[in-house]
C-alpha cells in the first residue's frame, strides 16, 4: 500500500467512500484534555452528558483515565478514581477505553514496589481498562517489565510509548537522534507491544521530523505507530498531516472545547482535512458538532474559570526557542512566584540545560521534568559562588541513586557524590532495575490503614498517596467531613457569580452608606477566597446584623494563585500561617515555600543534630527532606501530616 493520501471521492458523486486505509482516533478529552486546560478538575457527572454519542462517533479507543487522574480526584475532587471507570463504562458500551500508565510510577510520582504495580494494574484491568499506554520518564524499559507483565496476564493491549524529547531545536544531536528512536521502538516490539507510541509530551516535535520519525518506525517495526503531539508549541497540526503522509496509524485529538493551547489538536478540522482522502476518518462532523454543543452550554460554563487566561497567545513558543515544555515552564514560574523571586526566571531557563546534563540528559516528563525544574529552581536560589547543589531534593537524591532507572547519559560524577553523601539506602548507586531495591509495600500499607480501607482498590488509593488518600478514606466513609473546596459547583452557581461579575463592572456590587459607623475594637478580619481572587471582609459584631465594612478585592497572594493554578501541586485549602509553634523560644525551623507536611521524622524531646532531616514537606510535587539548622532538641512542632503550610510557617522549633 502506498503511503501517499490520495482523494478518492468522485467530484460528481454525494456519496462518502470508505477510505481504504483510515487514521485510526484516540480522543483526549476526558483525561489529558482537561488535564492540560482544566488543571484536571473534570468531574464524571460533566462526562456523563456526552459518553454515548462519544461512543457512536467511532474513536479507536478514549482515554478516561491515568496520568494526573487518580491524584486529582480523590485530593480535590472527593470523587472515588476506581468507581469513574466503572461509572463510564456504562455509558461506553462500544468504545475501548486507554489509561496513562506512569510504568513502575504507575499513577504517582515515585517507583512503587512490584506487589503494589501488579495489584495496581489487576485492578485497573477489572475495573474497564482496555489499553494501558505505559511510558517511563527516562526510557528505562526495565520499569515495564512488572506491569506489562500483568497487562499481559490480563488479556488487555500494551502500548508501549517513547518520550520524545531533544536537545537541539531539531531531530538529532548525541543522544535524542532517529537511532535512538528506532532501537527504542525495537525494545518495545522485543517486549510484545501491541502497538507503539511516540509521546511528544511538550510539542516538540516538528512535522518535518514528524515524517522523519514515522517513515523510520513503520519501516522498523510491524506494530501500529501512534502519535500524540501536544499543541503547546502550535506545530501540532503539521506534524500530524506530516506523520499522516508518512503512513501513521493512529492520532490522539480532543473536542473541540478541550483542544489546543497546551492540549491537543481538535478533531473537527482534521476530521475535515482527510474528507474523501484514503485516510478519512469517516466520523460524521454533524454528531461531532452535537457533541461541542452539550459540552459548551452545560459543561464548560463550569470550568472556563480554571482556563489560564493570563495571555492572549493560544500557543507559547519558548519549546521552539529553548525546548523547555509548556507545562513545566509554568511549573517554574509558580514555584518562583511562591517563593517571591519571579525575577530569577531568565536565570532559571539559564540554568535548566545545565543541570538537566548534570542530571543525566534525562527527558523532560512528569516526574523528571518537576525534579530537574525544582532542583534548577534551588540551584538559582541557594547556590553560592564556591558551591553549587546546596540543597539537593529527595527525588534528586533518588535519581543520583538509581531509584528511577537508567538515565540517557551518565550523571554528572561529582553531583552525584555530593547527591549520595548520607543517602539512607547506600552512597554507591545501584544498576539493577529499580524496583527490585524496594521492599513489598501492600502488607505494610494495610497495618497501617487498617479497616479504613474496605477493599484492595481502597487499600491501593492508601499506599500510592498515603496522606492524601486517608484523608479521601476518611471522607469516603464518613469519618471526616469533606471541605467545601472539594465540593462541585452547579450552573446555577455558575449564574450567580457571573451575575456578581456583571453588577461589579457595573459598580452595584457593594452598596456603601455614606455614615458608616466608626470601627470598634470587636472588629475582625476574614480572607474569604473565590477561585484564584481573594477578598478581605471585615466583620465587626454590633448586636444585630454585622456590616460589612470593606470588601475590596485586593492582589492574589502566591499561595491562593497556585492552588487553581494548572498542574501546580499547591494545597486547596487556605494555608495555615501561623502555628503555636511559633511562639515557643529557640531555633525555628521555617518552611522554605508552601507546602503539604507529609511527616515529621522526629518528635518532641528528640535530639537532633544540624543537618539532620527532620521533616518532608511536599511543595510542587516533590518532597523536600527538610534539616535541622542546628544542634539541639525538638522542642516543639508546629504541625501535623497533611496539613498546608505556608511560606514561613514554623514547622518546628529547636531549643
Ligand atoms: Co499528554
Amino acid at each position: 500500500m502506498t503511503d501517499n493520501v490520495v482523494m478518492t471521492a468522485m467530484n460528481h458523486s454525494s456519496e462518502r467512500p470508505k477510505a481504504a486505509n483510515p487514521v485510526k482516533i484516540q480522543d483526549l478529552s476526558l483525561r489529558d484534555g482537561h488535564q492540560s486546560l482544566f488543571a484536571t478538575r473534570g468531574r464524571t457527572e460533566d462526562m456523563i452528558p456526552v459518553a454515548e454519542m462519544m461512543d457512536e462517533i467511532g474513536f479507536w479507543a478514549v482515554e478516561t483515565w491515568g496520568g494526573a487522574t487518580f491524584d486529582t480526584m480523590h485530593r480535590f475532587l472527593n470523587e472515588d478514581p476506581w468507581e469513574r471507570l466503572r461509572t463510564l463504562k456504562r455509558y461506553f458500551k462500544k468504545t475501548p477505553f486507554s489509561m496513562l500508565l506512569r510504568a513502575q510510577n504507575l499513577v504517582g510520582y515515585r517507583n512503587y514496589a512490584d506487589d503494589v504495580a501488579t495489584a495496581f494494574v489487576d485492578r485497573t484491568a477489572e475495573n474497564g481498562m482496555d489499553i494501558f499506554r505505559t511510558f517511563d520518564a527516562l526510557n528505562d524499559y526495565r520499569n515495564f517489565e512488572t506491569v506489562v507483565r500483568q497487562i499481559k496476564k490480563s488479556g488487555k493491549h500494551f502500548q508501549g510509548c517513547i518520550c520524545y524529547s531533544l536537545t537541539e531545536p531539531w531531530l538529532g544531536g548525541e543522544v535524542y537522534n532517529l537511532d535512538y528512536y528506532v532501537a527504542k521502538a525495537r525494545e518495545l516490539e522485543a517486549m510484545g507491544a501491541d502497538s507503539i507510541c511516540v509521546k511528544d509530551m511538550a510539542g516538540l516535535i516538528a512535522p518535518y521530523d514528524a515524517y522523519t520519525l514515522v517513515k523510520a518506525l513503520k519501516a522498523a517495526v510491524k506494530a501500529p505507530i501512534h502519535l500524540h503531539s501536544h499543541f503547546t508549541s502550535g506545530m501540532a497540526q503539521m506534524s500530524q498531516l506530516k506523520a499522516i503522509e508518512a503512513g501513521v496509524d493512529i492520532l490522539d485529538t480532543c473536542m473541540t472545547p478541550y483542544a489546543f493551547r497546551t492540549s491537543h489538536p481538535a478533531i473537527e478540522p482534521l476530521a475535515m482535512a482527510l474528507l474523501g482522502t484514503n485516510r478519512d476518518t469517516g466520523f460524521d462532523i454533524r454528531k461531532l458538532a452535537t457533541i461541542n454543543g452539550v459540552l459548551e452550554k452545560q459543561v464548560m460554563p463550569k470550568y472556563k474559570h480554571l482556563l489560564d487566561d493570563s495571555k492572549v497567545s493560544i500557543i507559547d513558543i519558548n519549546v521552539l526557542l529553548h525546548q523547555t515544555p509548556g507545562g513545566m515552564l509554568s511549573n517554574l514560574v509558580n514555584q518562583l512566584r511562591e517563593m517571591g523571586a519571579l525575577d530569577k526566571i531568565g536565570n532559571v531557563l539559564k540554568e535548566l540545560p545545565r543541570v538537566r546534563k548534570e542530571l543525566g540528559q534525562v527527558p523532560l516528563v512528569t516526574p523528571t521534568s518537576q525534579i530537574v525544574g525544582v532542583q534548577t529552581v534551588n540551584n538559582v536560589l541557594y547556590d553560592t559562588p564556591d558551591e553549587r547543589y546546596k540543597m539537593i531534593t529527595a527525588h534528586v537524591k533518588d535519581l543520583c541513586y538509581g531509584l528511577y532507572g537508567k538515565t540517557a547519559i551518565p550523571i554528572d560524577p561529582e553531583v552525584q557524590k555530593k547527591a549520595l553523601k548520607g543517602y539512607p539506602r547506600g552512597e554507591e548507586p545501584i544498576t539493577c532495575r529499580p524496583a527490585e531495591v524496594l521492599e513489598p509495600e501492600l502488607e505494610k500499607a494495610k497495618k497501617e490503614i487498617g479497616d479504613l480501607a474496605a477493599d484492595l482498590d481502597d487499600l491501593l488509593i492508601y499506599a500510592i498517596y498515603p496522606v492524601t488518600g486517608k484523608k479521601f478514606l476518611e471522607w469516603k466513609y464518613g469519618r471526616a467531613e469533606a471541605p467545601a473546596s472539594v465540593k462541585a459547583i452547579t450552573l446555577e452557581d455558575v449564574k450567580k457569580q457571573d451575575m456578581l461579575v456583571k453588577k461589579a463592572k457595573a459598580g452595584e456590587l457593594v452598596e456603601k452608606k455614606a455614615d458608616a459607623p466608626a470601627k470598634s475594637d470587636r472588629l475582625r478580619t476574614f480572607n474569604v477566597f473565590v477561585d484564584n481572587e481573594y477578598f478581605t471582609v471585615e466583620v465587626d459584631p454590633t448586636g444585630d446584623a454585622p456590616v460589612i465594612v470593606a470588601a475590596a478585592p485586593v492582589a492574589v497572594p502566591a499561595v491562593a494563585a497556585t492552588a487553581t493554578a494548572p498542574k501546580a501541586a499547591a494545597p486547596a485549602a487556605a494555608p495555615k500561617a501561623a502555628a503555636p509553634a511559633a511562639d515557643v523560644g529557640g531555633t525555628k525551623l521555617a518552611a522554605p515555600m508552601p507546602g503539604l507536611v507529609i511527616r515529621y521524622l522526629k518528635n518532641v524531646g528528640d535530639k537532633v543534630t544540624k543537618g539532620e532531616a527532620v521533616v518532608v514537606l511536599e511543595a510542587m510535587k516533590m518532597e523536600n527532606a527538610l534539616v535541622a539548622p542546628c544542634d539541639g532538641a525538638i522542642k516543639a512542632i508546629g504541625f501535623k501530616s497533611g496539613d498546608t503550610v505556608a511560606k514561613g510557617a514554623t514547622l518546628l522549633v529547636i531549643g
